[in-house]
């Protein structure tokens, strides 16, 4: 060996070690990507489109909008003066935002707020300040009232699903707020409405007979709730000329809260009623509200949490499957050809608020665990959209799990709202059973399907498949078999982000955002590689 002065020893020894680790970084490399690809899980999955079921109808994409935090005043409310541009007061960006995803119907304005809510207070010139004891005790200034209403309404292209006030209103209150809004005849309420400046009557699409009135909306039994149910059911009607045949108001009572025997008793006792109903009263859906939460109160962070939070929110949400399946086998026994609605008028995910926030408002954060966890519960209700006819994710703007956040004059689309932009090519498509094998995904003691999918034919015969890919670290690789026929390619979006808590914000708006995906068939098989945790959703040509 020759002699080596020390100094070349120690000049040469860090590039020696440079060369040797940039090796040990390109074998570790090709280990790491064969080994990635090796893992990438394989899903064959098998439609019939010649199987079309039931309609997964448009309303199951409907959204929540309470008087709670900056849901209405802020999110959708700035008033005609601010300097956010608006039209009449209502934030265009919104509009626009909301425009795109085709929300077809909105829920208010409530939530606990509709049984504590007097509607006078919200028309005319002048408004009445009143207080909002449910959501942090702040003043209800009610300068976005039943007009302002329908006409963010109009503007976004949605139906209007109007919670009554069973709680602490009556049924006179109740039945003249239909009356005002959806007459035409010259009566003394019509005039009051042209006065206010709208002559002609507006549409109730959907009417909602009380809120959670087995808590906040007055602690009722199921026995006290149905007496109420028949005469608000009875008394409160619509007027409107256009919806006397076809396009009836659907009116819709109030329904369990949960799984177990409180809530089967709560069903049981509403539906062995409309079993037996006169002509006097009728009702044509069945509310459930159920959040994913896991304990009470909320205390799972909407960021900055790890894999665990992520599986166990998602292991929560799943159990809808069998919550729908519970209340569905009492409204089977009663209604067997299901002209009652399952409607799930709130559901989504409820976090810990975020620090600093108003904890009465239900501030959070929207996550690529959002986006997972709305693909999911879209799923459930399609697959049993015989009976899931309508459901409105909670909250729309700047509370709970939001398709919208705003602040001041900022807007930021949350991971949930793009999930709905990709799931509209569903909106009242027909269901396509799809077959496969989900497999499992495992972690800290959880075990999740690896993959969950559905396919839909949209009217125009296009074929649809979304399929989500609950694993957070491996991709899967998904085989797409049409029976009788052959895909000849795929193209879509796909959803993924870097974490399970990625989000977009203000600053970075484009974290969580779709991108384009597309594949041909390669000796008569069509595969496509899915990101981990991520939602897809193709077109299927043939
Ligand atoms: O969405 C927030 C609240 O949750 C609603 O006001 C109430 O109906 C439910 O308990």
């Amino acid at each position: 060996m020759p002699f080596i002065p020390s100094a070349h020893l120690v000049a040469r020894k860090p590039r020696f070690r440079a060369t040797q680790f940039a090796v040990f970084t390109i074998i570790l490399s090709v280990i790491f990507l064969s080994a990635s690809l090796a893992t990438a899980q394989k899903v064959e999955l098998s439609l019939d489109a010649s199987k079309s079921g039931a309609k997964i109808s448009r309303n199951l994409f409907g959204q929540f909008a309470e008087h709670l935090g900056h849901g209405i005043y802020d999110g959708i409310w700035v008033g005609p003066d601010s300097t956010i541009p608006n039209t009449r007061g209502i934030r265009n960006d919104v509009v626009a935002a909301l425009r795109a995803i085709k929300v077809p119907d909105v829920r208010w304005p409530g939530g606990c707020f509709a049984d504590e809510y007097h509607w006078r207070n919200g028309i005319g010139p002048q408004r009445a300040v009143t207080l909002n004891p449910n959501w942090g005790g702040v003043i209800e200034p009610n300068t976005f009232g039943t007009h302002e209403f329908m006409d963010f309404i109009n503007q976004i292209g949605a139906e209007a699903y109007v919670s009554i006030n069973v709680g602490s209103g009556t049924r006179h209150e109740a039945a003249d707020w239909l009356e005002y809004m959806t007459t035409a005849q010259p009566t003394t309420l019509q005039k009051e409405r042209a006065a206010n400046g709208h002559s002609a009557p507006y549409k109730v699409a959907f009417l909602g007979i009380g809120n959670e009135s087995w808590d906040c909306g007055g602690n009722m039994t199921p026995d006290y709730y149905l007496d109420q149910l028949k005469a608000y059911s009875h008394f409160v009607r619509n007027y409107n000329p256009t919806q006397q045949t076809n396009d009836q108001m659907l009116k819709i009572a109030v329904g369990p809260g949960g799984s177990g025997p409180r809530w089967t008793e709560w069903t049981d006792t509403i539906m062995k009623a409309y079993q037996n109903h006169t002509w006097s009263w009728d009702i044509d859906g069945l509310s459930m509200h159920n959040y994913t939460v896991v304990k009470w109160p909320p205390s799972f962070k909407s960021v900055g949490f790890g894999e665990t939070e992520y599986a166990q929110i998602l292991k929560d949400t799943l159990g809808m499957d069998s919550l729908i399946k519970e209340q569905s086998a009492i409204m089977d026994k009663y209604d067997p050809q299901k002209k009652v609605a399952l409607v799930i008028d709130e559901w989504g995910a409820w976090y810990e608020p975020l620090p600093g926030s108003n904890p009465g408002f239900l501030v959070q954060q929207n996550s690529m665990r959002d986006a997972i966890l709305a693909a999911l519960n879209l799923n459930i209700f399609a697959r049993h959209a015989d009976r899931v006819r309508m459901a409105n994710i909670a909250q729309m703007i700047n509370v709970l799990q939001a398709m919208i956040i705003t602040d001041k004059e900022k807007m930021v689309l949350t991971p949930t709202y793009y999930v709905f932009k990709m799931y509209l090519p569903f909106q009242d498509a027909a269901f396509v059973p799809v077959t496969f094998d989900a497999g499992t995904y495992q972690h800290d003691g959880i075990t999740l399907p690896r993959v969950d999918a559905i396919a839909a034919k949209a009217a125009d015969g296009k074929l649809w498949l979304e399929v989500t890919n609950l694993d957070p670290n491996q991709s899967a690789e998904i085989e797409v078999n049409l029976s009788g026929a052959s895909a000849k390619s795929a193209s879509g979006e796909t959803l993924t982000a870097a974490k399970v808590d990625s989000v977009n914000s203000f600053d970075a708006p484009n974290t969580v955002v779709p991108k384009p995906v597309s594949t041909r068939a390669q000796g008569g098989k069509l595969t496509l590689k899915l990101e981990p945790k991520s939602v897809t959703v193709l077109s299927l040509e043939q």
